[in-house]
């Protein structure tokens, strides 16, 4: 039975006071849109940003909520408060949250790769949740766009090896950087000179390497160095070699990725597609008749992350390696619905 049903069939339990810190954010706002359409009972929703959105309305079912500035005091009374407000403010405020009582879902990194933190694709290991101390996890973007669909595949036929090549889109940056994907289109249209402002390329009609850090002894970027790690927590499976190059596109909000897998024994196209037929999660968009495939456009918005392209890696003459290609809607499944899916999960 789903969380939102125990409560409301449970006569003696309340309704649960939710917080979102990051409120004013690209995935803040989704997280609100999200809990609006699957009509949880809430006792009460705290919106909480930084200083710079205190006093700012926000609507929510009918009504309009006022944005707080984020405080050690925020979270007397709350029983989930879901974190989308960076690294650093989850490292600050998520253990104070937990000290006050509330259970944390938080979608920055900062708590990922702790041993003792569960990181929770519910399709997946839904299981990790019952080792929760508080703090839960909410997986890369990235990382759960590519692997949700790969596990009902794994499930049955092992997979040894993933090369990833992701086409991430403008809301993985935030606000700011869909704003200035935006902006930046005008002006390049207008003729008018642009300075980028939040990533460090020009952004309008190019793409570059993705926006983080490299590593300088692996040569690998953060997000890249991300994928292969929590792909291996998430499944559980510290041997699968897994290998990813990241690339911001000028897309605004749906991530796509460019996957090849190798299974332990051989797997033919037709087995995935019919293993990925009636998954959770995900929707087949394979229809070469028509060339139609999944586009960060199709996605955009919805749910399921699109899967297609399904086909034999050629360059694999031992019938164990499969080509596909999926879109996924980075602000949805990519990040607030699964943190309300965990919710749920709870
Ligand atoms: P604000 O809008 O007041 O800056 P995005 O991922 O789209 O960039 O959004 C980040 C979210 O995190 C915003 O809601 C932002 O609020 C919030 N935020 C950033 N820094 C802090 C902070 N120090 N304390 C609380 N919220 C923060």
């Amino acid at each position: 039975m789903r969380w939102v049903e125990t409560w409301m069939t449970e006569p003696s339990r309340r309704a649960p006071v939710f917080a979102i810190v990051g409120a004013t954010g690209a995935v803040g706002v989704e997280l609100l849109h999200c809990l609006e359409q699957r009509s949880q009972p809430l006792a009460e929703l705290r919106l909480f940003a930084s200083a710079r959105s205190a006093g700012r309305q926000l609507p929510f079912r009918g009504e309009q909520l006022t944005v707080r500035e984020l405080g050690a005091d925020s979270f007397q009374g709350v029983d989930v408060a879901l974190f989308s407000a960076g690294s650093a403010t989850s490292k600050r405020f998520a253990p104070l949250a937990v000290q006050a009582g509330a259970t944390v879902i938080d979608n920055s990194s900062a708590f990922r790769m702790d041993p003792q933190v569960p990181l929770v694709v519910p399709e997946i290991n839904r299981a990790a949740l019952r080792t929760h101390r508080g703090i839960i996890a909410n997986p890369n973007c990235c990382a759960i766009i590519s692997i949700t669909p790969l596990w009902p595949v794994h499930q049955v036929n092992r997979i040894a090896r993933l090369q990833l090549a992701t086409y991430q889109a403008a809301s993985g940056g935030g606000a700011a950087a869909m704003q200035e994907l935006l902006e930046s289109t005008r002006a390049y249209l207008d003729g008018r000179e642009y300075r980028p402002q939040v990533l460090p390329h020009p952004y309008a009609f190019n793409l570059f390497s993705h926006n983080t850090r490299i590593d300088p002894v692996t040569g690998y970027n953060e997000e890249e160095t991300k994928v292969i790690n929590e792909t291996r927590k998430i499944f559980g499976d510290d041997t699968i070699r897994v290998s990813a190059t990241c690339v911001r596109v000028p897309v605004l909000r749906a991530h796509s990725v460019a996957i090849t897998f190798e299974c332990e024994r051989p797997i033919t196209p037709a087995e995935v597609r019919s293993l990925l037929q009636s998954a959770p999660g995900v929707e087949l968009v394979d229809d070469a008749e028509r060339n139609y495939f999944p586009m960060p456009q199709d996605a955009s918005g919805r749910d399921p992350i699109l899967v297609g392209r399904i086909r034999q890696d050629l360059s694999d003459p031992s019938g164990r390696s499969i080509c596909l290609f999926v879109a996924g809607d980075q602000l949805l499944k990519g990040a607030a619905l699964n943190a309300l899916q965990i919710a749920e999960a709870l």
